[in-house]
């Protein structure tokens, strides 16, 4: 009988034991510059929103970094995630291709979230803090952080981004369950929310004012760090542990991937699968196609400018060299919450700037009419942001149909939808329209990015 596994499955022992630090072989970045002086910034001056740890794997060059045991004995409570292969989604779309998925739905909030809260939380309990705040959008940062908190003791505050907040109150139910506070931003309590509550009161909110808030109230005091939940190295280093894994279960299945697909927000989920190839693509010359899927609501890598901007709306953050929307872009409220962000992870954004990966964008409707088919097929439903991920694997699955050809396509499952079926719900009931960002818009917001004199 021909081999008919569906599912992948390393021992916990096989778990991997330290995280891939792309930037070990990726061609040097622009350094990252201070929102007052301009100058690159320092490890001290991120000292008042970080722990020293995560300041130092934030600028590492090791290829390796161990992940500390006391985070790998969490981890185990999902990890390894499974690996799928999409037989049934197969059958159903009629194509040659051999399409596998990384889950990371698995996790206790559901998706690949907390693969960095663990180890930001960690950190920082290491270091004395007691408090966190943060930002969330769709709320799968916030449930993860909120999850973390409440296993290292740590008070957790979240600015959650106030579309979301009314579209997903089981999500703050969630994080409250965890023992975390969750406010709907923008707010009354900091300065930045207020500011933008003064000129618009019914603001649905955006990740770029929800992280000045967090931002804004982390700084306010000794015990109180900040934690992001993408965007930067070190998020970006602790997802990796999902491509690795990946890596191994890819050769269990005695398959290799002809393109590996992720969906790209702040850039986290991607670089987690996609970093792990991409290294070796740069090392080894071997040629895997990576591909990011962003929303046509929401353009930053397909539509939007590399250059130096801020991470968030009230310039509290330092100034990253990266693909952006401008810092003031407001987002059209569309579903997948968790991929409405101006900018996008620098090394992410390098990357592309090199044509090292590809990236594309699909409108809400595709994506939502992709996730129903692998819900059919396969039985998860998807969270709107990794639908975005599931359209393009269909449309390289029934490419490779059109062409005859039986490639192997690669996605990363970032999270399932069971918080998000009101989306659904409005979906089927017609109530959901495609986005696009007006040209006039974005060349608005893309003339108010900062004038920067980029270092020699
Ligand atoms: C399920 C899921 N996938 C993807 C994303 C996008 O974030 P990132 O690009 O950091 O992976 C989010 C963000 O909230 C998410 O909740």
């Amino acid at each position: 009988m021909s081999d008919q596994t569906v599912k992948y499955l390393l021992p916990e022992d096989r778990m991997p034991k330290s995280w891939y630090n792309i930037a070990a072989d990726l061609p040097p970045m622009a350094p990252v510059l201070h929102p007052a002086t301009g100058q690159p910034v320092g490890p001290s001056d991120l000292e008042p929103l970080f722990p020293r740890e995560v300041i130092l794997q934030e600028v590492s060059t090791e290829r390796e970094i161990e992940i500390p045991e006391p985070v790998r004995d969490i981890y185990r409570q999902w990890r390894p995630a499974p690996l799928f292969r999409a037989r049934r989604l197969e059958k159903a779309l009629g194509t040659p291709a051999r399409i596998y998925y990384k889950y990371e739905g698995v996790s206790p909030s559901g998706s690949h979230k907390p693969n960095s809260a663990v180890a930001q939380a960690f950190y920082n309990k290491e270091a004395g803090v007691k408090r966190l705040t943060t930002e969330t959008g769709a709320g799968q940062w916030g449930c993860s952080l909120a999850f973390a908190g409440s296993l290292f003791g740590l008070e957790v505050n979240i600015y959650m981004v106030k579309v979301s907040y009314q579209q997903k109150p089981y999500r703050r139910a969630l994080m409250e369950t965890y023992g975390a506070r969750c406010v709907a931003s923008p707010s009354v309590e900091t300065s930045a929310g207020r500011a933008v509550l003064e000129k618009d009161p019914d603001s649905r909110g955006s990740l770029g004012i929800a992280i000045s808030e967090a931002v804004e109230m982390a700084v306010q005091r000794e015990d109180t760090k900040y934690a992001l939940g993408s965007v930067l190295n070190h998020v970006c280093l602790h997802q990796t542990i999902i491509g690795q894994e990946a890596m191994a279960q890819m050769e269990m299945a005695g398959d290799e991937p002809d393109v590996v697909i992720g969906c790209a927000g702040g850039g986290s989920n991607f670089a987690g699968i996609a970093f792990p190839y991409l290294g070796r693509n740069l090392r080894e010359g071997t040629k895997t196609r990576l591909l990011a899927v962003e929303p046509a609501a929401c353009p930053t890598l397909t539509r939007g400018r590399f250059a130096y901007d801020y991470g968030d709306l009230a310039h509290l953050t330092p100034l990253s060299k990266m693909y952006t929307l401008g810092a003031d872009f407001m987002p059209p409220g569309l579903h997948a919450g968790g991929l409405r962000y101006h900018g996008m992870s620098p090394q992410v954004s390098q990357a592309r700037h090199l044509g090292l990966i590809e990236a594309r964008s699909y409108q809400q409707l595709e994506c939502f009419e992709a996730a129903v088919t692998f819900a059919r097929a396969e039985g998860i439903v998807p969270a709107p942001e990794s639908s975005h991920a599931v359209r393009a694997a269909i449309d390289e699955a029934l490419r490779c149909k059109a062409e005859g050809k039986a490639e192997v396509i690669l996605f990363n499952l970032s999270g399932h939808g069971h918080f998000d079926m009101q989306a659904y719900t409005d979906f089927f009931g017609g109530k959901l329209e495609d986005l696009t960002y007006e040209d006039s818009l974005l060349a608005d917001s893309l003339a108010r990015l900062p004038q920067v004199s980029e270092p020699a």
